[in-house]
This record gives C-alpha cells, sequence and structure tokens, in this order.
C-alpha cells in the first residue's frame, strides 16, 4: 500500500517536472551594441525562444547603470508605471501586437545621454523566467566652437572656447596654425539633465607671425570632430594703444567721479542753506502767530468789557428814566397841589380881590 502510494507521488512530480521543463523558454537579443544617435526613436530587441507567447508573463526592462534601474514593466497585461526611472517616463513601451509571438522588444523615443547603459530583459512565467543583456551606445555631436575674446592677460590675448551637446564626453584642444597642442587652462565640463556634455577651456596665446589659432572639440569613440579657427588682429596684440587708451580713460573716469563728487556737495550745501533759511522763516512765522493770538485774545477781553459797559450804561439810564419819571409825576402833583391852591385861593378872594390875580395864575 505504501508502496504504491509513493509510486504515485513520484509519478506525479515527474510530471509537474515534464510539464514546467516544457514551459522552459530562453530569451535572445542582439550581443552586439545598439549605436543610437541622440534624438533618435530606437529598439532595443528581445524575443522568447521557443517563439511562445509573452502575453502572460511579466516582461521587465532594466537599466543596470541605475541604481533603482526600473525602465519598463508589463505584468498582468498592463503596463506599470511605478518605480520608472523618471528620465524615461512616456518614452518606453512594448509592441503589444507582438507579445504573442514572444517579442518583447522594447521601443525608445527621443534618446538622450542619459540612456546608454546595459539594458536587461528580464522575462518571468509562472514557473520559469530567462533574462538577456543589450548594449546602448548614445552618440551626440555638439555644436560648433564658440570661441570669445576675454582681452588682455598675463601678457598675452585670453580666449575662450565653449561647445555644448555632446555625448560622451569630448576633448577640447588649443592649435595654432601649425596644428601644434597649446597649453591651456584645466578643460571644464559640464553634464546637462539629459546627459549632454558642455565643455570649455581658456587660452593665453601670444602673437605669431598668422595669429591664427584654433579650437578643435573632439570624440574618438563615435569619431567626430568640430572645429573654430580665429584669426586675431596684431593691433589687439599691441600694448601702448592699450595702455594709452586706459589712461585716458582713468583719467576721463577720474574727472567724471570729481565732477559728480562736485556738484553733490554743492547740491547738499544749497540745500543746507534753504533748509537753514526756511527754518528761520518758519519760527518768524510762528511768533507771528502767537502775537496775533494774543491780540485777539486781548480784542476779545475789550469787547467784553465794552459789552459790561454797554449793559451799565442800560441800567443806569433805566435807572434815570424811572427817576425823572418820578419827578415828573411829583412836579406835576405839586402843580395840581398849586392849581388846588390857586382853585382855593380864588374862591376866597373871588369876591374881595382883583379877578387880574386870576389871570396871572391861569
Ligand atoms: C515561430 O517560429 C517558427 C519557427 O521557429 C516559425 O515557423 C513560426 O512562424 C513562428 N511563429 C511566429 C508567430 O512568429
Ligand atoms: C519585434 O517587433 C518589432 C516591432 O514590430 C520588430 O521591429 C522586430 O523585428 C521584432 N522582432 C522579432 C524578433 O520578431
Amino acid at each position: 500500500m505504501k508502496v504504491t502510494q509513493l509510486g504515485c507521488l513520484c509519478v506525479i512530480l515527474l510530471y509537474l517536472l515534464h510539464t514546467a521543463g516544457s514551459e522552459s523558454f530562453e530569451v535572445l537579443g542582439p550581443t552586439d551594441p545598439i549605436v543610437a544617435v541622440a534624438g533618435d526613436d530606437i529598439i532595443l530587441p528581445c524575443y522568447l525562444k521557443p517563439n511562445i507567447s509573452a502575453e502572460d508573463m511579466t516582461v521587465d526592462w532594466l537599466n543596470l547603470d541605475f541604481i533603482d534601474d526600473r525602465v519598463f514593466r508589463y505584468q498582468n497585461h498592463r503596463n506599470i508605471q511605478d518605480d520608472q526611472i523618471p528620465s524615461y517616463r512616456g518614452r518606453t513601451s512594448l509592441f503589444k501586437e507582438e507579445l504573442w509571438r514572444g517579442n518583447t522588444s522594447l521601443k525608445l523615443t527621443r534618446v538622450q545621454g542619459t540612456d546608454e547603459g546595459h539594458y536587461k530583459c528580464l522575462i518571468q512565467s509562472k514557473s520559469w523566467y530567462d533574462d538577456f543583456t543589450v548594449q546602448v551606445l548614445v552618440e551626440a555631436v555638439g555644436s560648433k566652437p564658440v570661441v570669445s575674446i576675454e582681452g588682455h592677460r598675463e601678457g598675452g590675448m585670453g580666449l575662450l572656447c565653449e561647445s555644448e551637446g555632446w555625448h560622451p564626453e569630448p576633448e577640447l584642444v588649443w592649435l595654432d596654425s601649425k596644428g601644434v597642442h597649446l597649453s591651456a587652462g584645466l578643460p571644464e565640463t559640464h553634464r546637462d539633465f539629459k546627459g549632454f556634455y558642455t565643455v570649455k577651456r581658456h587660452v593665453i596665446v601670444q602673437e605669431t607671425d598668422t595669429n591664427r589659432f584654433t579650437c578643435r572639440v573632439q570624440q574618438s569613440r563615435i569619431n567626430e570632430k568640430m572645429e573654430t579657427e580665429i584669426h586675431l588682429p596684431s593691433e589687439l596684440f599691441d600694448t601702448t594703444p592699450w595702455k594709452i587708451s586706459s589712461i585716458v580713460s582713468y583719467c576721463l573716469g577720474a574727472i567724471i567721479g570729481i565732477c559728480l563728487s562736485l556738484t553733490i556737495c554743492w547740491i547738499s550745501y544749497k540745500k543746507g542753506v534753504i533748509i537753514d533759511q526756511l527754518k528761520l522763516q518758519r519760527d518768524d512765522l510762528t511768533k507771528e502767530r502767537d502775537d496775533l493770538t494774543k491780540e485777539r485774545d486781548d480784542l476779545k477781553k475789550d469787547k467784553d468789557d465794552l459789552k459790561k459797559d454797554k449793559d451799565d450804561l442800560k441800567k443806569e439810564k433805566d435807572d434815570l428814566k424811572k427817576v425823572r419819571g418820578k419827578s415828573c409825576l411829583q412836579i406835576i402833583t405839586l402843580i395840581d397841589l398849586f392849581k388846588s391852591c390857586c382853585v382855593f385861593v380864588e374862591h376866597k378872594v373871588e369876591s374881595v380881590v382883583a379877578p387880574s390875580f386870576f389871570f396871572v395864575i391861569n
């Protein structure tokens, strides 16, 4: 019984191994590097042998020159964007219509300097995996060198040469008219975010019989070079006019400087005087204002006094009026008294004395 069970297990295992073996595959691609010109679209070939479908498998493209090396992933019938190297975003794809026949080639668009490297094509099924690595080389010929004159330097003429957009990193040399290398400063190289190189280098040249100098930027791996020749007029090397002109310009500068400072001094002096005058004027006006205020107060007081006087006088007048009325009344009373007296006397005297007296009284 036990033996038959074991035998059964063996048969199953053998069967499983057989099926697994039948699913095994190889991943293949080109053995030579793929050379890409910057800006082009390229295909990184990779395929299964035998040509079984990769539609249900996981396809990874990795750039081994990066630490987080994911360039592209296809899994569960979908493209996976997570963990993709940012510089590849939107530039990678598989040929979906080719997957069923085991073609897992990668399309990479707008090739740039940072794309150079070793790409691993890794394909995994449920029970098997294999990979293949293909190298990509990126070539970019940079711009024609630009030479600029920097002026007199250490008894010679300073020149600068600059060229950009290279891949891989180029070499920059300065040559005289006979093609002899000139000793120059250290080359300065800068790599931009797309991985292209800019190179520049200073040189100090002495006057020669031709005054022709060449800046050459070359890249031996891609066998490319770019040159720019410059011819310097010999007057440029003549330091005398340069000295005279510099002296003249110094003098001019000094004169302008003096004039400027004098003007500034004069303006500030003038300003001071005007300010003093204005201050004085302000003080005078303040005093005048104070005086006027005092005067106004005095006048007000006078007015009040006068009003009071007027009131007093009015009262006095009223009093007087009253007194006069009283006097008049008294007089009238007196007159009346006198009249009645007279009447009395008249009455008494009528018969005795002459009527002429009566007339006088009336
Ligand atoms: C797969 O390969 C065989 C030969 O190896 C070929 O005859 C066949 O056409 C290929 N199939 C596809 C889908 O490419
Ligand atoms: C894979 O597909 C691409 C795009 O159609 C094609 O250029 C390439 O030759 C194919 N590779 C193989 C091995 O069939």
